[in-house]
């Protein structure tokens, strides 16, 4: 279904909303020429600069409609974090029903009998295909997102799964029985840690997107494209100060987000069509419109969920010495056991802060 909203927000573009993604065009084109050519990509960058979004509401649309390669009729796409259990995630993905739709049937045990093969070796990702019986000119993708996280798996959790999980996929694309590509994408502050595991220095080096800033013609159309779809107008004005505002700093693409998310919530709750300075000024610019909204939201809960926002902030940010601070996963039943309290009260309190108002 297509999305209602013209801006995500602080959240990374999703795969279906390419019809409100803009301003990548020309990165796509270049990641088509270079999976196509490798059957592998590794989308880095430094943190929030567009990773995720490049792969999910540009590569993998653009895939979909066949730019790929032309001689591949259909795609069995599945998107993956490697989180705590990537064995595991990579089997939810591909029992998926646009992958291979394990649960059809309500077969119970397919799902556990397809973790099982796939912790059989390295080729058997190949094997869950070949037992899946994939059609002919049909191929399948499978996007890694957040790749970084395995190093944490790794350090935290354990380094046979983990070289399980990394050979597998250098394994899919190096095979040529069945065409199997995969896509990383990965913040580049980790791209030393992958010297950690043997084979995959090499395969990053065969095939990697540095991805680029948006210059300003592509921020502006980034800035205007959603809301036209929309039928709306962001005012020139407008339009200006905030290219203005942006300046060279790649940080600020999530903040723009927010603050046109921001406007476009205000607007819409009164009638406008058209984002415009006044409403750029309500929110507090690019400077302060994602902590008047943190403080606003903070500053409404009850003092035992404030507690819990407190603790469960510290506990998204990770602090380092030689690397910059960065945000990092961490589950709810981790934060509700630091917090003391129920898991339902620290999604209360996310709910909080997810919401559009
Ligand atoms: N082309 C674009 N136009 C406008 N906003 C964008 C664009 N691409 C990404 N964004 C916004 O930038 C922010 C960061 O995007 P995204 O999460 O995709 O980056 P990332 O590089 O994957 O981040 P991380 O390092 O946390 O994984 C989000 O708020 C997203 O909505
Ligand atoms: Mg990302």
């Amino acid at each position: 279904m297509k999305s209602r909203m013209p801006y995500p927000g602080l959240r990374p573009f999703t795969r279906d909303e390419n019809h409100i993604y803009f301003g990548c065009d020309d990165q796509v084109g270049d990641l088509l020429e270079k999976l196509n050519d490798h059957r592998f990509i590794a989308v880095v960058g430094p943190s929030g600069c567009g990773k995720s979004s490049l792969v999910k509401a540009g590569l993998i649309p653009g895939i979909s409609l066949g730019f790929l390669d032309q001689r591949i009729e259909s795609w069995r796409i599945a998107v993956m974090r490697p989180g705590t259990q990537p064995m595991k995630n990579l089997c939810d993905a591909l029992c998926h029903p646009d992958v291979f739709n394990s649960d059809e049937g309500h077969n119970i045990h397919k799902r556990p009998l397809m973790l099982a093969t796939l912790m059989r070796g390295p080729s058997c990702l190949k094997t869950v295909c070949q037992e899946n019986k994939m059609p002919e000119k049909t191929a399948l993708l499978v996007v890694v997102d957040q790749f970084e996280e395995i190093f944490r798996f790794r350090r935290e959790f354990s380094i046979d799964q983990a070289e399980a999980f990394v050979n597998m996929m250098i394994h899919s694309v190096r095979q040529d029985d069945i065409p199997i590509y995969v896509i990383f994408t990965m913040r580049s502050d980790f791209l030393g840690d992958c010297a950690l595991f043997l084979d995959l220095p090499q395969i990053m080096n065969d095939s990697q997107y540095l991805t680029p800033r948006l210059n300003r013609e592509q921020l502006q159309s980034a800035i205007e494209g959603p809301a036209s779809f929309f039928g709306a107008e962001v005012c020139p004005k407008l339009v200006n100060v905030l290219l203005n505002d942006m300046g060279h700093d790649m940080d600020q693409l999530p903040v723009l987000q927010h603050a046109l998310m921001r406007m476009w919530v205000i607007a819409t709750d009164s009638g406008l069509d058209t984002l415009n300075l006044d409403l750029y000024e309500k929110i507090g610019t690019l400077r302060h419109a994602l902590s008047n909204h943190a403080d606003s939201v903070y500053n409404h809960l009850e003092a035992h969920h404030q507690k819990i926002a407190e603790i469960l902030f510290k506990a998204l940010c990770q602090v380092s010495s030689n690397r910059q601070d960065t945000r990092r996963p961490v589950s709810i039943a981790d934060v509700a056991s630091i917090a003391q309290v129920h898991a339902r009260d620290v999604i209360d309190v996310v709910n909080q802060f997810r919401a559009k108002d």
